[in-house]
C-alpha cells in the first residue's frame, strides 16, 4: 500500500513518485499552503498541500488522523531544512490525500517528553507508545532479545518453554494462584521462575538451555519490580561457576556491543557477599563511587558512648560535609525504614555532633586516621547487629549517591559467596536466603549461617540485573539442605517429591543463572523505572489501568469454578 516508510525518503528520492501512510503528528495550516508532519515508527516526513482542493481537504483532518498521502519528493530550500530531522531535507508535494482512519482527541499531546501524568499514559498506554522515545524502547527490546538469543543459539543452546500454570516455587515472593475448573478446590500457582523445569531439562539431557521466561510474583512492586516480568533465563549441564559467568561475560558483552556499540571490559569485578556488605552496605552496590562504610567497633568501644559499649558491631560511614537538615533526614529515614538510629560527628576546624562528647581527643585522632578524614567530613555511624546496621549505612550512601554523576556510566560486577542460609526470628528456625537448590560450597553444616552458596549475582550500576548458581545434583544433598532450610519430610514430598525423584535418576552437575531482562533494558535505554521498557506494565499497586485489572469476575465463572467469595480484611 505503501512505497516507503515515514523515516526513508532523502535528498536523493527527489523528483520520485512516492506513497505514504501513517499519522498526523502535527498540522499546520498557513493559508496558501497546509504543512503536514506524517509519522510512523521509522520517522516523521513533511507533507505539503498546496492545491487549494488538497487544501481544502487538509483543513478537515487533526492530530492522530490516519492517513495516506501520494506525491512527489522535492528537496526542500536550504533555508527550511529540519537538521532533527532524517528526512529533513526532503518534502512531499503532495497530489493525493486520503482520510484512512480519523481520531478523537488525544487525552494528551503525543510529544517527547510525556507531559501526561503516568496514569494517564498507562491508561491509554497505545498512545503512549506512539510517542518516538517509547516506540525506541520498543525497538531496544526487540533487538535485545534477538541479540540474545542469536548469541545463545551460537553456543549451542536450545530454547524451550515451560509452563506457567504449575506448583508453588521458592524464589521467596508470594505466589499468583489461579483456580482450577476440573480440580474444584484446588489452584494452580503462576511460575515465579522456570527454576525447577530448567533443572528438570538437565536431568533430561538437553545439556544446555535457555528462553525468555515470564516469571509471576506477588510482592509490592517498585520502580524495579513489576509482578509479571522476564528473565533470560538459562541452565548449563557439566559446568562450574567459572564457565557460566564466562559465557554471561560474553553475553553481556555482545548486548552492549549490539545495542550501545559499548566495549565493556571482561572479566567483570568480583566481590565476595561479606566485602559487598562491609563495604558497602549492600549486596549490590553502585562500586562507581567511592564512598565506603567501614567497621569501627573497636575503637567505638572505647568511647564513653553507653550504647556503642553495649552493641555487637558499630558501622560507619564516611561522607563530605553534611548540614544538620540532611543528618536529621538521613536519620529520620533510617528510623522509618530499618528501625534503626544514627549517630554521626562532624570534622571541621572543631568537632561537633551529637557524640562528640563521648570521644577524647585522643580518641577522634585514633577515629580520623582509621578513616583516613582530612578535610571536612561527616562520619554517619549506626551501631546493633552486623546486617542491620550495614544496611541502614548502605541505604543511607544510596540516597547520599542519588543525582551524582558516576566516575564510570557502566559498572558490571560479581557478588559471591552469598551465605545460604539466615536465622528467621518469626519461625525461629533457619531460613533459605534465595532458593534451596543451590550448591553449598562446605560439606560442614554444623552452623547454617557459615555455609556459602556457589552463587553468583550480577550488579549493574547497583541494581540486581541477575543471579544464578551451581546447583545440587544430588537428592541426600537436596533433602538435607531442604531439611536445614525449615522443610520436613512431608512438605518436601508435598511440594517437591517430583523433582526430588527425579534427582535420584541419574542428574548431571549443573548450574545457570536468570538475567532479568526489564531491568537490563531499562539501565541500557537510562530509564529510572521498567515501566518506560515494558510495552503494558502494571503500576505500583499492581493495577493494569488500561484493561482495569484486576477486576471482578461473573458469579457465572466463580459458579463454575465452585467459588464463593466471602471477604475479610480490608
Ligand atoms: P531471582 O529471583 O534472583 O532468581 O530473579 C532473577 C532476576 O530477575 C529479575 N527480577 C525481577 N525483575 C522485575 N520485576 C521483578 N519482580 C523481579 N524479580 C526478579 C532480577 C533478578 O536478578 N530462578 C532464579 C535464577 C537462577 O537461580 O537461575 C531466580 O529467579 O533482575
Amino acid at each position: 500500500m505503501r512505497t516507503h516508510t515515514c523515516g526513508e525518503l532523502r535528498a536523493k528520492n527527489s523528483g520520485e513518485n512516492v506513497t505514504l501512510q501513517g499519522w498526523i503528528d502535527a498540522i499546520r495550516d498557513h493559508g496558501k499552503m497546509v504543512f503536514i508532519s506524517l509519522r510512523d515508527r521509522y520517522g516523521v516526513t513533511q507533507v505539503v498541500l498546496a492545491d487549494a482542493e488538497l487544501i481544502e481537504k487538509g483543513k478537515k483532518l487533526g492530530g492522530e488522523y490516519v492517513v495516506e498521502v501520494e506525491g512527489m519528493v522535492r528537496e526542500r530550500p536550504s533555508d527550511m531544512r529540519n537538521p532533527s530531522l532524517e528526512t529533513g531535507k526532503i518534502e512531499v508535494v503532495a497530489s493525493r490525500i486520503k482520510l484512512i482512519s480519523s481520531s478523537s482527541v488525544p487525552p494528551f499531546v503525543i510529544k517527547d517528553p510525556a507531559t501526561a501524568k503516568d496514569e494517564l499514559r498507562m491508561k491509554y498506554r497505545y498512545l503512549d507508545l506512539r510517542r518516538p522515545s517509547m516506540q525506541k524502547n520498543l525497538i531496544m527490546r526487540s533487538k535485545l532479545i534477538n541479540t540474545v538469543r542469536a548469541y545463545l543459539l551460537k553456543k549451542n543452546f536450545l530454547e524451550i518453554e515451560t509452563p506457567c500454570l504449575t506448583r508453588t516455587t521458592t524464589e521467596g515472593a508470594r505466589n499468583f494462584v489461579v483456580p482450577s475448573r476440573n480440580f474444584k478446590g484446588k489452584f494452580y500457582s503462576l511460575a515465579q521462575s522456570p527454576q525447577i523445569y530448567k533443572q528438570l531439562l538437565m536431568t533430561a539431557g538437553v545439556d544446555r538451555y535457555f528462553q525468555f521466561a515470564k516469571c509471576f510474583r506477588d510482592e509490592d512492586q517498585r520502580a524495579d519490580r513489576q509482578p509479571e516480568h522476564t528473565q533470560i533465563d538459562l541452565e548449563m549441564s557439566f559446568v562450574d561457576e567459572e564457565e557460566v559467568m564466562e559465557l554471561v561475560e560474553g553475553m553481556i558483552q555482545t548486548i552492549f556491543e549490539n545495542i550501545l556499540g559499548l566495549k565493556v571490559k571482561v572479566p567483570f569485578q568480583r566481590l565476595t557477599y561479606r566485602n559487598a556488605m562491609e563495604q558497602y552496605g549492600t549486596d549490590k552496590p553502585d562500586t562507581r563511587f567511592d564512598v565506603y562504610i567501614s567497621d569501627i567497633t573497636k575503637i567505638a568501644k572505647k568511647s564513653e558512648f553507653r550504647i556503642f559499649k553495649e552493641v555487637k558491631f558499630v558501622m560507619a560511614l564516611t561522607v563530605p560535609l553534611l548540614t544538620r537538615k540532611r543528618i536529621d533526614e538521613f536519620s529520620e529515614f533510617a528510623l522509618k525504614y530499618y528501625n534503626s538510629r544514627i549517630s554521626y560527628l562532624s570534622f571541621k576546624e572543631t568537632i561537633s555532633g551529637n557524640i562528640a562528647k563521648f570521644f577524647s581527643s585522643k580518641l577522634t585522632g585514633e577515629l580520623k586516621s582509621a578513616l583516613s578524614i582530612r578535610g571536612e567530613e561527616t562520619v554517619l555511624f549506626c551501631a546493633g547487629d552486623w546486617k542491620r546496621s550495614l544496611e541502614t549505612l548502605g541505604a543511607i550512601r544510596n540516597k547520599l549517591l542519588e543525582g551524582k554523576t558516576p566516575r564510570e556510566k557502566y559498572k558490571l560486577l560479581w557478588v559471591t559467596d552469598f551465605p545460604l542460609f539466615e536465622w528467621d526470628n518469626k519461625t525461629g528456625s533457619w531460613a533459605p536466603c534465595h532458593h534451596i537448590f543451590t550448591m553449598p560450597k562446605t560439606d560442614d553444616f554444623k552452623d547454617p549461617s557459615k555455609v556459602a552458596g556457589k552463587q553468583y549475582d550480577l550488579v549493574l550500576n547497583g541494581i540486581e540485573l541477575g543471579s544464578g548458581s551451581i546447583r545440587i545434583h544430588d537428592r541426600d544433598l537436596q533433602e538435607r539442605m531442604m531439611e536445614i532450610g525449615g522443610m520436613n519430610r512431608a512438605k518436601r514430598d508435598r511440594e517437591f517429591g517430583f523433582f526430588l525423584s527425579a534427582l535420584a535418576y541419574g542428574t548431571p552437575p549443573h548450574g545457570g543463572i536468570a538475567i532479568g531482562l526489564d531491568r537490563l533494558l531499562m539501565i541500557l535505554a537510562g530509564k529510572d523505572s521498567i515501566q518506560e521498557v515494558i510495552p503494558f506494565p502494571k503500576t505500583l499497586t499492581g493495577a493494569g489501568l488500561m484493561e482495569d485489572v484486576p477486576s471482578e469476575i461473573e458469579n457465572e465463572k466463580l459458579k463454575e469454578l465452585g467459588i464463593k467469595i466471602t471477604l475479610t480484611g480490608k
